[in-house]
């Protein structure tokens, strides 16, 4: 089994008729698992990186990665002369608990933007100034709920009058399109894609464009391209706020969200469980470290409502709360466990929608009242 330190030694072999004089390229957040290898390169010339990538996937490849993902940031290489990393990992010197500590901080760094968004900062719909409200709902852990109050808050902010549109940004757990009970397909008008509009949401995702719902194998450069995709050609028309439905956790895509969306605002989406809590505090770090501004937190599942309408904590009590304390935010709302009283018989059947005189509906109306209150004041 391919370790890391090995992963290294191939990356930095591959990589050594690529360094520039005086200086040398190295790698970072260098992660493997079961023989999917995932890096990130500093240090390498814009002109080197596709002939270095080509260099790294085969080097990879020959010492038993199955899958290679590299990211390319811009910024320094070491001095020639430097230890190299592999040298570092094997005394146990920064690891991968380390990179996680320092890759936000990159992304928050001011400058050009990088990685998969380089170049996009000049789409109208990013600049700052579009009046767009961006909104990134994030968690750290899987499940809880990211996606359904995603669309919920969308919904809602549709029925407050918005202009609202939802990226799907879980590129590999795509799932807003089936919450939504949408079935067309998006249409591609001057070349570029529009968006499926229910309920009043223009919704765009990687689902619309897979086959049978079949296993997605994402290289990385596929997938910062799709999340290029998704603001750069399509046809999203005037709006007011632009939801993002996050993968669960810190990783690459929550990361290039924040650099290519500074300005992007977030929401944290935790359960009443302790554990959850505590890793949708790691969320709302990354938020704050990329300067961020959280709009609250919200807690999924937070009790049963009993057949005598008692209130049943069957997750614990006080994650949100506390998750809201420990990050200086808002407790948004508590959302009660149960699933949307739809019927598939209904013209606009939709699983995951709650319908606005619903409890819950009424709940998302709230949410979305004081989302409104925080953005636009
Ligand atoms: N309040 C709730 N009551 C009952 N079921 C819920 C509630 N909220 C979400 N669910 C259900 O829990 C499951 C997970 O929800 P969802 O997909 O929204 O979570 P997620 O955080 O986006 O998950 P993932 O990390 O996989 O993207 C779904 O089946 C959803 O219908
Ligand atoms: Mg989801």
């Amino acid at each position: 089994m391919l370790t890391r330190v090995e992963a290294l030694e191939a990356a930095e072999a591959a990589a050594a008729p690529y360094n520039a004089e005086g200086s040398r390229i190295t790698f970072r957040d260098v992660m493997v698992k079961d023989g999917q290898v995932s890096l990130t390169v500093l240090g390498a010339g814009a002109g080197a990186q596709h002939a270095l990538e080509a260099a790294l996937q085969a080097a990879l490849a020959a010492a038993g990665a199955e899958t290679v993902h590299c990211r390319f940031r811009a910024g320094e290489g070491a001095p020639a002369a430097q230890q190299p990393a592999a040298a570092q990992a094997a005394a146990g010197g920064p690891g991968p608990g380390g990179a996680a500590k320092a890759a936000p901080q990159q992304a928050a760094g001011p400058g050009p933007v990088r990685g998969h968004g380089a170049g996009l900062e000049a789409h109208p719909l990013l600049n700052a100034s579009s009046g767009v409200q961006f909104i990134a709902v994030a968690s750290g852990k899987g499940g809880v709920g990211k996606s359904t109050v995603t669309v919920n808050l969308a919904v809602a902010l549709a029925r407050k009058g918005k202009r609202v549109g939802i990226i799907d940004a879980d590129i590999y757990g795509f799932s807003v399109p089936d919450m939504m009970g949408i079935e067309e397909r998006p249409q591609v008008v001057n070349e570029r894609v529009i968006p499926i509009e229910k309920f009043g949401v223009r919704v765009m995702s990687m689902g619309f464009f897979v086959e049978d719902n079949a296993p997605i194998v994402w290289r990385g450069p596929m997938l910062g391209k799709m999340l290029r995709n998704f603001f750069a050609e399509i046809e999203w028309g005037e709006l007011d706020y632009l939801l993002l439905d996050l993968p669960p956790g810190t990783g690459d895509v929550a990361l290039d969200v924040h650099q290519l969306i500074p300005h992007s605002k977030e929401i944290i989406v935790t359960t009443p469980h302790a554990t959850a809590a505590f890793v949708a505090a790691r969320a709302g770090a990354m938020a704050i470290k990329t300067e961020h501004e959280i709009i609250g937190i919200v807690e999924n599942m937070s009790y049963y409502v009993s057949k005598s309408g008692e209130h049943e904590y069957v997750f614990g009590r006080g994650g949100g709360a506390r998750l809201a304390e420990s990050l200086n935010a808002e407790l948004l709302a508590q959302i009660p466990l149960g699933a949307p009283d739809n019927h598939v018989s209904e013209p606009d059947f939709a699983p995951s929608v709650y319908k606005a005189d619903t409890d819950t509906g009424r709940l998302y109306l709230d949410i979305a009242e004081r989302v409104i209150a925080k953005c636009e004041a």
